[in-house]
């Protein structure tokens, strides 16, 4: 037996094949790029994802014979896109990505609508998928009378695998339409923008069966018996999965393109006013919460462009972890989700001197986001969820000083899980795992061996807490000079 995770990611697709005991056996991804037609628009066309997961499935066929014994699939998608379908399944527009904020005013209409927060116990953010479609009907009114379907990128996925329009509790979690509590579509909040449920994908447990692989797709893939194609997840849901982070306030920090600290959660404590997310967890009975910061990686990828270095040589010679010097970064490249909820809000760069040199600034950038990583953490203390160890994943996790910088900025225990799989893509072969009955969620969710503790310096942490607490003075005086 073989299991297929597909994390389907913003700058590329992985597919991940494992085992029929979880273990990884090959692993192939395929890039597709993110268009910028205007400031602030983010769009990707779906074919491009299709033709990513075709070539992907080749190149694990080719390379290994144990995909013949496939029986289950999950797909983990970038959360929050809006794929408009019309009455024949045609893609309408491309879709709008997490991180388009071209509906800011939509978005800021309907969360100054009570019923929004109050039932899906979120800010509406203007990444989300509701206002995104609020925009279509003002923008593009032609197209929005034409949307059949709305899909999120994950469940476009399951359609094309399955020939069902159905999707999972945690990736809808983000579209402002979900009753996070009762786990179903809101009615009254699909109305408040126009919809109704007969324009949605039916909505199953992540780890539940969606429905079964096409006939023809499984021919062409050269498969014999039934393939299971789960619920999936949203990108973050299923990174949980595969780190095993499914009891109260077991979580990761997550260095991607966005940063992520997430914990999860027993029950559903929803606290809108923080800008935290609190979204439905990918297995039954369980919530997560989340801060999300829009620039991780991408503000170190910002410093890189601007210096003409790559990534690695910038964080390479920074040697042991110092005190915070005067140079103060904020992370706001992209606006803000938490804490700020400010699409408008923009970086700084302070404390420039004449000897200031690229070491400064680097160090500045990796502060600057451990910073904004130690809100989305204060703002999850105030839930009354403590988590003391959190586990580090993403690309940025590669940079030790980095690493370190985030576990005194934010007082915890960051683990590291031995070299391999333990991302988004496991998470979602895992979910293919469960729902084709290959073995319980306790039984396959489970962490991954730790390499490495990193714990906070206690030498520099007065530092860093003086730090930050600059860092936090400096975001008033940031929003005056917009
Ligand atoms: C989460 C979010 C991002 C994307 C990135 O709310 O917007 O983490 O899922 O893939």
């Amino acid at each position: 037996m073989s299991f297929l995770g597909i994390d389907l990611g913003t700058s590329g697709l992985r597919a991940l094949l494992v085992d029929g005991a979880g273990r990884p056996v090959g692993s192939a991804e395929r890039h597709y790029g993110v268009s910028h037609p205007h400031p602030g628009w983010s769009e990707q066309d779906p074919a491009d994802w299709i033709a990513a997961f075709r070539g992907a499935v080749a190149d694990l066929r080719a390379a290994h014979p144990e995909f013949a014994a496939l029986r289950g699939i999950g797909v983990a998608g970038h959360m929050h896109g809006a794929c408009v379908l019309d009455r024949a399944g045609e893609v309408l527009r491309p879709c709008i990505l997490w991180n388009d904020t071209r509906s800011h005013v939509q978005a800021a209409a309907m969360d100054a609508d009570p019923r929004f927060r109050a039932r899906t116990g979120n800010i509406v953010f203007p990444g989300f998928t509701a206002p995104k479609l609020a925009w279509m009907a003002a923008e593009e009114p032609e197209l929005f009378a034409r949307a059949a379907r709305i899909l999120l990128p994950a469940a476009y996925l399951n359609l094309w695998l399955t020939g069902e329009a159905v999707g999972d509790l945690s990736d809808a979690s983000g579209t402002a339409w979900l009753d996070t509590g009762a786990r179903d579509w809101s009615d009254a909040l699909l109305e408040a923008t126009g919809l109704t449920r007969a324009q949605m994908p039916r909505l199953v447990e992540g780890a539940a069966e969606a429905g079964r692989l096409r006939a023809d797709l499984a021919a062409e893939w050269g498969l014999s018996g039934p393939v299971s194609v789960a619920g999936g997840a949203g990108d973050n849901a299923a990174a949980a999965c595969g780190i095993g982070a499914m009891a109260e306030g077991a979580g990761f920090v997550s260095l991607g393109t966005s940063g992520v600290l997430l914990a999860a959660r027993d029950g559903y404590a929803p606290a809108p006013q923080t800008a935290l997310h609190s979204f439905c967890h990918a297995v039954p009975g369980r919530w997560y919460q989340m801060g999300v910061m829009l620039a991780a990686t991408d503000s170190l990828n910002w410093l890189s462009r601007i210096t003409g270095t790559a990534p690695a040589a910038l964080t390479a010679d920074l040697g042991p972890l110092r005190a915070p010097g005067p140079v103060r970064f904020l992370p706001y490249l992209s606006g803000e989700r938490t804490p700020h909820n400010d699409p408008a809000i923009r970086g700084s760069l302070t404390g420039l001197a004449a000897a200031t040199d690229r070491g400064d600034l680097t160090r500045a950038v990796l502060e600057g986001v451990a910073f904004g990583l130690a809100d989305s953490l204060s703002a999850l203390h105030r839930t009354g969820a403590r988590p003391d160890t959190l586990m580090a994943i993403g690309g940025g996790a590669r940079s030790r000083y980095w690493l370190e910088a985030i576990a005194t900025a934010l007082d915890v225990t960051l683990t590291l899980p031995e070299a391999g799989e333990f991302g988004a893509a496991l998470g979602a072969a895992r979910l293919g795992m469960v729902a084709a009955g290959a073995g319980s969620v306790a039984e396959v969710m489970t962490p991954p061996a730790i390499t490495a503790r990193i714990e906070p310096d206690p030498a520099l942490r007065p530092a860093f807490a003086e730090a930050l607490a600059a860092f936090r003075a400096s975001y008033p005086a940031i929003r005056a000079i917009q």
